[in-house]
């Protein structure tokens, strides 16, 4: 976990236009800067981003958020990735205790620049040695490559030899190289080439930095087949996935990836105008990958070899996608014949014939129950006991509650049980009492009075006082939320108003938090709104007045008796004098 501080003052410290203006060029707009909508398709610019509330908002599509939001709505990045990448680029380092397991180990910014760019120069040496071998460019020829598919792919070739990289790097003996896995040190101490006489593929990451190769050999008897780059500070296998940068476009017009097992596939496909895949990097798919994917779309289809390996390969994916699917995405396994891979399909039979074979894909539900009831002839109590073993770890893993009815129903059907008797049985969860995520609302209704104050608190965080929060006699959510703005903005008076919005986050419904971003991004902050500032106040104060005169009002015509003191009897007298 990475502490809530940090991400505050990550927050305080960066600046949104500089986060943004990297991939969307923006132009000055009075207080604001604005530019062409990136999440959505305009010829006029709606897109705006605010230097003082740190935000931004398309008026066209209503795309909003922080510095943080943006990377990861962007660039695809996962929350923790979008903080590591927003400290990396203003030079913060992210606490190291606490640290998600799962993580590279915090590097500074220095030498991650200087492995990017070691990675950076080695890919294009590779290319241009490329050029001058002819038995690589025969090699790639002859699996059917392009010029110009290889030029996107920026595939490579690492000559024969021990030192090539030494012509490129005269400093050899640099850290960088051996951190970057491009060159390897023997126990005498002796330095040599990682890749020697392989085609390099190059790694991107969703940025498309270099991370790092995987090298494929040209002659048949060496081995590995493939050789990647070992894990560094720029790259872990489990997190990356082959060919999603080229893909990224692709996936967005096709509404759908393609996973499959091989950097060669991924080319070949491209190749054959399937531009939509991506490939793990001779790892299982890892929940990571799943959930990297999800973002990008919502429909992801596994392409596995017909073999055991390759089916093997499918139940781990299966495994490892139950906990981070959702409804609404579709997830579909291809098993092509056992004799093919991708490659070698799309090569004999066309686009429109793989393209064909991906329509007939298994969806994950009727996969989950075949592969369940392979070995399970059903035929006993005995079995349908077993069954129901089997399916209870997985159902209880599935989050998405339309997908758990779907497959409860699936498995009652298969063992004649009805679908309450499978959840009673399994003692399941409700799937009707699975919260339901809260669906975005869009339209603008009036602010009311705390929100207006909340809006305004947000963005002079220094006007808050205790009295206010007193004066708040209201028990409504907006009042609640109210309430936890002012301690946010009494606890950190100097934050911004993304950081503040990140403070309260969870303590409000998503409902309010939504409604609060999309009208602080609206809000004109050239305005002056002291007066109204004040007005709001002492309507709040008034508020409270009134509340207290109703209270000791209906005490003091109680029956029997008036439980009201005299001072109490006082106040009143006064209360009602003012109005
Ligand atoms: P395959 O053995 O299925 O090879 O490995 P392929 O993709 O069909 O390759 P070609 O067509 O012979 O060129 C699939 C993936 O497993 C990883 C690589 O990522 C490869 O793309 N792998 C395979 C390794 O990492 N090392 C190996 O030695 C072999
Ligand atoms: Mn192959």
């Amino acid at each position: 976990m990475i502490p809530e501080s940090f991400i505050q003052e990550l927050l305080n410290r960066v600046d949104i236009v500089e986060v943004i203006d990297k991939s969307v060029p923006l132009k000055k707009a009075g207080t604001n800067y604005s530019a062409c909508c990136p999440f959505h398709n305009e010829k006029s610019p709606s897109f705006t981003v605010s230097p003082t509330k740190q935000f931004y908002h398309c008026f066209g599509c209503g795309a909003h958020g922080s510095a943080l939001s943006f990377l990861m709505e962007y660039n695809g990045l996962s929350f923790v990735e979008a903080i590591h990448d927003l400290a990396r680029q203003i030079g913060m380092i992210v606490p190291q205790e606490q640290r998600d397991p799962n993580l590279p180990p915090a590097t500074s910014k220095a030498v991650l620049l200087s492995l990017q760019e070691t990675l950076q120069q080695a890919a294009n040496y590779y290319k241009a040695e490329l050029k001058k071998s002819p038995r690589a460019i025969e090699y790639l020829k002859a699996r059917g490559l392009s010029g110009q598919v290889a030029a996107k792919f920026q595939v490579g070739y690492a000559p024969a030899g021990w030192q090539n990289l030494q012509s490129v790097f005269p400093q050899y003996e640099a850290e960088a190289l051996e951190t970057a896995g491009l060159v390897v040190q023997n126990e005498q101490g002796r330095r040599y080439d990682r890749f020697r006489d392989r085609i390099m593929f190059p790694i991107h990451n969703q940025k498309g930095e270099v991370i790092g190769f995987g090298g494929r050999v040209i002659n048949p008897e060496d081995s590995p087949k493939y050789y990647n780059s070992p894990e560094t500070p720029v790259f872990q296998k489990g997190h990356e996935l082959y060919g999603l940068f080229m893909a990224r476009r692709a996936i967005r017009d096709a509404g759908r990836v393609l996973v499959v097992e091989g950097y060669m596939d991924v080319v070949a496909l491209a190749q054959y105008g399937i531009e939509y895949a991506v490939a793990a990097l001779g790892t299982a798919t890892t929940p990571f990958h799943i959930a990297k994917l999800m973002r990008q779309t919502d429909e992801i289809v596994f392409s596995f070899d017909g073999d055991k390996a390759g089916r093997t390969a499918a139940w781990r994916a299966v495994m490892n996608a139950l906990p981070a699917i959702k409804d609404g995405l579709k997830l579909r396994f291809l098993f092509l014949p056992a004799e093919h891979d991708p490659d070698s399909f799309v090569r004999e039979f066309g686009k429109e014939a793989f393209e064909a074979e991906m329509e007939k894909a298994m969806p994950l539900s009727q996969y989950i129950i075949q592969h369940l009831s392979e070995q399970n002839p059903l035929a006993s109590q005995e079995d349908k006991v077993q069954f129901l073993n089997d399916a209870e770890p997985i159902l209880k893993q599935i989050q998405a509650p339309r997908y758990a009815m779907l497959l409860r129903k699936k498995v009652a059907e298969m063992t004649g049980l009805a679908g309450g008797e499978v959840q009673r049985m399994l003692k399941l969860p409700d799937p009707a009492k699975i919260k339901q995520k809260v669906v975005r609302q869009r339209s603008r209704t009036p602010s009311s009075l705390f929100v207006r104050l909340a809006l305004m608190l947000l963005m002079r965080p220094q006007w808050a006082k205790p009295e206010l929060g007193a004066a708040i006699v209201d028990e409504s959510d907006e009042a609640h939320m109210l309430r936890i703005v002012i301690r946010a903005a009494l606890a950190k008076p100097e934050s911004r108003p993304v950081v503040l919005l990140q403070m309260i986050a969870p303590y409000i419904s998503e409902a309010l938090q939504q409604q609060l971003q999309r009208e602080l991004s609206l809000l004109d902050e050239s305005l002056d709104f002291t007066l109204e500032f004040e007005g709001a106040c002492t309507q709040l104060s008034d508020m409270a007045l009134m509340a207290r005169e109703k209270s000791l009002l209906g005490r003091l015509t109680e029956k029997p008796f008036s439980t009201l003191s005299d001072a109490e009897r006082e106040a009143l007298r006064q209360l009602t004098s003012k109005r």
